[in-house]
């Protein structure tokens, strides 16, 4: 019923919003322009329908129908979604100027997270500012070369949980363990301090991460029909204010204690990125205050831990499904490294065939599969059609991946693809994304990608694995589930040999 008289309020507006927009065209300039095709909107929800729970396939469909650019109308937003390698390099490259910034998701402007977090602020000082604070202060190769044995210690503990399920013949859900093994790492690097205790369950935590990034990915009436903001119909900015509240809490107490112990000590100094982050607090030189610190601390919670082990938990699953592939990389590493030994972040370079399989991973299972959403400071062409001022600019980077005319069998697992390629995920390479490009990049990379050989590595290096009674390797579930990272919809739950 509520929904029925929320269709019915809706058309009630469309109607006057088509009274208003005749008046007001009657007397404006018409501009010559040709604007993407599509499919056809409905009246009022426009091409929502369209989207369904996978937006991110359903859009790759639509690109089959239309084409590598192609319009939607998403309620009252306009929306471009752009599917080929030379578009997103117009967009995310040679005019970044005009694409750089964000559309706002209503729900991230809970506790004004967008306009003190770095995925949502627009280019500007602070923008440059905190883009600085990560590149030079957090994920510089000099800072990262500094902690990696912090991030070591965190995959030997890893390594040990995994053993301890090995010898209780116990299966190990994946993605969990890697998400506690990054978001300890990241948390280490940052502020010292294990975010996963026994006390504080990983899965609690995730929940709260997972919750956040569901909120922010999902389909939200409120950003597409701008007068329903108010009233947060499907409570999303609501639900995020509790989520982000717990994290800042978390946040605040981890900084107020590090403040306590620099007053009572001088100059002690814990060579973390907090100690750094409260020097340049009281340098006073650039702009960045303890909100700031606690907005960046909640970025890179959210979208260092999730991002990085579902990462992870993709590329297991499919090296599961592939057993040929799998012997390949451990091959690799016995003959590199040596049967069960430990893999440091110096050895990365010389694992040619496990970096490849991480890059058919981005490659098949781009975790962030539409980037984060773009909008266009101009009305602007590209490709030939003009994407107005103020819409949505989405790359698919999934469809990309996906596409018979850029790969070879696109739909399988081929890691030797990469051999020999000078293919990358660094943003050079528009037909391999994964972390975006042009100076919104993700700049987690540096992390993410010492990281991610080294977790996988280690747990193929010292195990073998076999699924779970019962799972068979051709019924695997390979379904998606979305937030703003896509995850798998059935967690992979596999049980640990010792090698
Ligand atoms: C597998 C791992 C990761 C993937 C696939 C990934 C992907 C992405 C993507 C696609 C974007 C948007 C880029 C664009 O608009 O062009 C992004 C932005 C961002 N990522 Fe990552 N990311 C990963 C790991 C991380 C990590 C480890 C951190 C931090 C610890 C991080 C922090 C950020 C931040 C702060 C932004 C916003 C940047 C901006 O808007 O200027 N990410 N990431």
């Amino acid at each position: 019923m509520d929904y029925l008289v929320l269709i019915l309020y809706l058309y009630l507006l469309w109607g006057l919003f088509h009274a208003l927009s005749f008046v007001a065209d009657r007397g404006r300039r018409v501009r010559p322009s040709k604007l993407p095709p599509g499919p056809r909107p409905l009246p009022i929800i426009g091409n929502l329908l369209e989207l369904g729970d996978l937006p991110h396939k359903s859009l790759a469909k639509l690109a089959h129908t239309y084409g590598p650019i192609i319009k939607l109308e998403l309620g009252f937003v306009t929306t471009v979604v752009v599917s080929s390698p030379m578009l997103a390099k117009e967009i995310l490259q040679t005019h970044d100027a005009v694409f750089s910034n964000r559309i706002i998701p209503h729900c991230v402007t809970a506790h004004d997270h967008d306009k003190l977090g770095l995925p949502w602020v627009p280019v500007s000082p602070l923008f440059r500012n905190l883009r600085k604070i990560y590149n030079l202060h957090i994920f510089s190769s000099k800072k990262l070369d500094l902690n990696q044995h912090l991030r070591g210690k965190k995959v030997q503990e890893l390594v040990a949980f995994v053993r301890k399920c090995a010898n209780a013949g116990e299966a190990v859900n994946i993605g969990e363990a890697a998400f506690r093994a990054s978001l300890n790492a990241i948390t280490n690097t940052v502020f010292s301090l294990d975010m996963m205790e026994p006390s504080n369950p990983a899965g609690e935590l995730k929940e709260v991460v997972w919750q956040i990034m569901i909120e922010v990915g999902k389909p939200n009436l409120a950003d597409y029909f701008p007068v329903l903001k108010k009233i947060d119909p499907q409570g999303s900015k609501r639900r995020l204010e509790v989520h982000i509240q717990k994290l800042l809490n978390f946040f605040d107490d981890v900084i107020q204690r590090r403040l306590q112990l620099r007053t009572e000590n001088g100059s002690v100094n814990c060579n973390d990125v907090l100690d750094n982050l409260l020097d340049v607090v009281e340098d006073k030189n650039e702009t960045l205050d303890i909100s700031l610190v606690k907005h960046l601390f909640l970025d890179i919670f959210v979208a260092g831990g999730e991002t990085t082990s579902s990462t992870l938990e993709w590329a297991m699953t499919e090296l599961l499904r592939n057993p040929e592939k799998l012997s390949r990389t451990q091959a690799e590493l016995h003959q590199v490294i040596g049967k069960g030994k430990k893999i440091g972040e110096a050895d990365i370079s010389r694992l040619p065939y496990l970096q490849a399989v991480l890059k058919e991973t981005f490659r098949l299972h781009p975790v962030v599969p539409l980037l984060l959403p773009r909008t266009s400071g101009e009305d602007f062409v590209i490709g030939g059609f003009t994407i107005p001022k103020g819409a949505q600019v989405l790359i698919n980077v999934f469809a990309m991946g996906r596409d018979p005319s850029i790969w070879d069998d696109p739909d399988k697992f081929l890691p030797e693809r990469f051999l020999g390629s000078d293919i990358d995920v660094r943003g050079q390479n528009f037909e391999l994304v994964p972390f975006g490009g042009g100076r919104r990049i993700c700049p987690g990379l540096p992390l993410a990608m010492r990281m991610l050989p080294l977790m996988l590595g280690s747990l193929i290096n010292i195990f073998n694995w076999k699924l779970e009674d019962g799972v068979i390797l051709e019924n695997m579930n390979m379904e998606d589930k979305f937030g703003i990272t896509v995850q798998r919809a059935q967690s992979l739950k596999a049980v640990p040999i010792p090698i």
